[in-house]
């Protein structure tokens, strides 16, 4: 027999409180609305479709003006884009005989010194398992680790480090979520929603929960831009609606999804939300105080800490209400053959001896990020990526998958007489390292005839030169065409 509190729901706000009004998503916007336009549940949908609230209007709000950044001076929080890429020893490696252009972001970032040091420095002087003993290396390692903690919570605008939860990445964190958040409130024909933009680790944990509970999957489809319909997705809430889970950013695609409203419009139904920040975080500034997503997720090494480590955001309620999927050390208070005494959030969801280095890892990266700030970094790679967009159009038989108005950081296509293979293996030729293939998200994929593509994906250490020489050599290919 285990002890815990029952998950009746989501301790969401009450229906007099679910008269959400723009400004409490998007107090950016707040002087576009006057105090008596507040929102009931039933008015929310039409209304959080409204045009200048779509989609996260915080980055477009903070971009400085661009024009002429290719070939001027560029600079991202005050440091020139070189300084930037000194950081990161990888970026010298030689690739074929040239200097490696790293745009498989979107797969993983690569690390800059400064967390490699303090890895380093974490095993050189601090290294011992947490919170169990009484020495001194014991306790060097729980301030390190619980620091991290912290510095993550700072990091997303989470109320309390108890609101995060350290996993290995997204994927555990999207199956914790399903398992212990989730799974107990469902009954045969409950409904969970998706959208068609997830990866697969934003859909297998769920048909894993529908299969065994007898739920069913709803998906929202998108437009031909690789864009969310809001209106199909509005449909989709019926009574038996008893969450969603959603991408902020398409990992297929780069479409930025309408996250405000696809919040807004779930808690208008009284139902949890889940994001999947994993292809978002390192571009968007995103705040969860000001979203406020019920559960929020993140890798680590999609933001230039090591792989292995990420973390889950979640509201307290949903935090105390959830049984743990996972048993074992850490995670009790007590136990004995009859019973077990779990410990609060987030220890109880943290089973056995967890990633504690590259927890530190993280804390060191995240530093790293917010010392550019995610809104100059957001402003350089828009421009990147618009820039990208326009050459990549001018190649012959190239055809770009995704378009939507609003996208970040991926520029997926396919080249009329190439296998995506080959193209990426010209790529490679060249020193430019991109993804080619299903990119682990083969339904979106499917939704525009595909089973493949070529993807490159940038990062702030990207340059427009680099984007000059991957167009080059795609121009230098696609001469070889029959
Ligand atoms: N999710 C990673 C990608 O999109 C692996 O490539």
């Amino acid at each position: 027999m285990t002890t815990q509190s029952s998950p009746t729901d989501f301790g969401l706000p009450s229906a007099e409180s679910l008269a959400i009004s723009a400004a409490r998503y998007f107090p950016e916007f707040a002087e576009r609305f006057s105090s008596a336009q507040v929102i009931t549940p039933e008015q929310a949908p039409e209304n959080f479709i409204a045009p200048q609230l779509f989609p996260s209007g915080a980055t477009a709000a903070h971009a400085p003006a661009l024009e002429n950044l290719h070939g001027g001076h560029i600079a991202i929080g005050g440091r020139s884009i070189e300084s930037i890429r000194a950081d990161f020893p990888i970026l010298n490696e030689q690739i074929e005989s040239n200097r490696l252009v790293w745009l498989d972001n979107a797969a993983t970032t690569q690390r800059q010194q400064s967390v490699i040091d303090r890895i380093a420095y974490f095993y050189a002087h601090e290294n011992s398992n947490i919170h169990r003993a009484a020495h001194t290396l014991a306790a060097r390692a729980t301030d390190a680790y619980e620091a991290a903690r912290g510095k993550v919570a700072d990091f997303i605008g989470a109320p309390s480090a108890e609101n995060i939860v350290f996993t290995r990445g997204t994927t555990e964190a999207i199956n914790l979520a399903a398992q212990s958040f989730v799974k107990p409130l469902l009954k045969e024909g409950d409904e969970i929603i998706l959208t068609t933009l997830e990866h697969h680790a934003n859909i297998v944990p769920w048909q894993m929960i529908a299969q065994e509970t007898g739920a069913v999957l709803r998906i929202a489809p998108i437009d031909e831009s690789g864009q969310i319909i809001l209106s199909e997705y509005q449909k989709l809430f019926t009574p038996r609606t008893k969450f969603v889970s959603a991408a902020h950013v398409s990992n297929a695609l780069g479409t930025i999804a309408p996250i405000n409203e696809l919040i807004g419009i779930a808690h208008a139904h009284r139902v949890g939300i889940l994001i999947d920040a994993a292809q978002s975080l390192s571009h968007i500034p995103l705040n969860v105080s000001v979203l406020d997503p019920d559960v929020l997720v993140f890798s680590g090494h999609k933001i230039f800490a090591p792989t292995g480590i990420g973390a889950l955001y979640a509201r307290k309620e949903i935090l105390d209400a959830g049984v743990p999927y996972q048993g074992g050390g850490n995670m009790i208070i007590d136990v004995t053959f009859e019973r077990t005494i779990y410990q609060s959030a987030p220890a109880k969801y943290e089973a056995g001896t967890g990633n504690i280095a590259d927890a530190v890892g993280l804390g060191a990266a995240l530093d790293y990020v917010s010392q550019l700030g995610v809104s100059n970094i957001y402003a350089y790679e828009h421009a990147l990526l618009e820039y990208a967009t326009r050459e990549l159009q001018r190649i012959d038989g190239l055809r770009l998958i995704g378009t939507a108005d609003h996208k970040t950081s991926i520029l997926s296509f396919v080249l009329r007489g190439f296998e995506n293979e080959r193209v990426g293996k010209y790529l490679n030729g060249r020193g430019i390292a991109v993804r080619s293939g299903h990119h682990c998200a083969q339904p979106v994929l499917r939704r525009f005839g595909l089973e493949g593509t070529v993807r490159p994906s940038i990062a702030f250490y990207n340059t427009f030169d680099e984007i000059d020489l991957l167009v080059a050599s795609l121009q230098e290919l696609v001469k070889q065409r029959n």
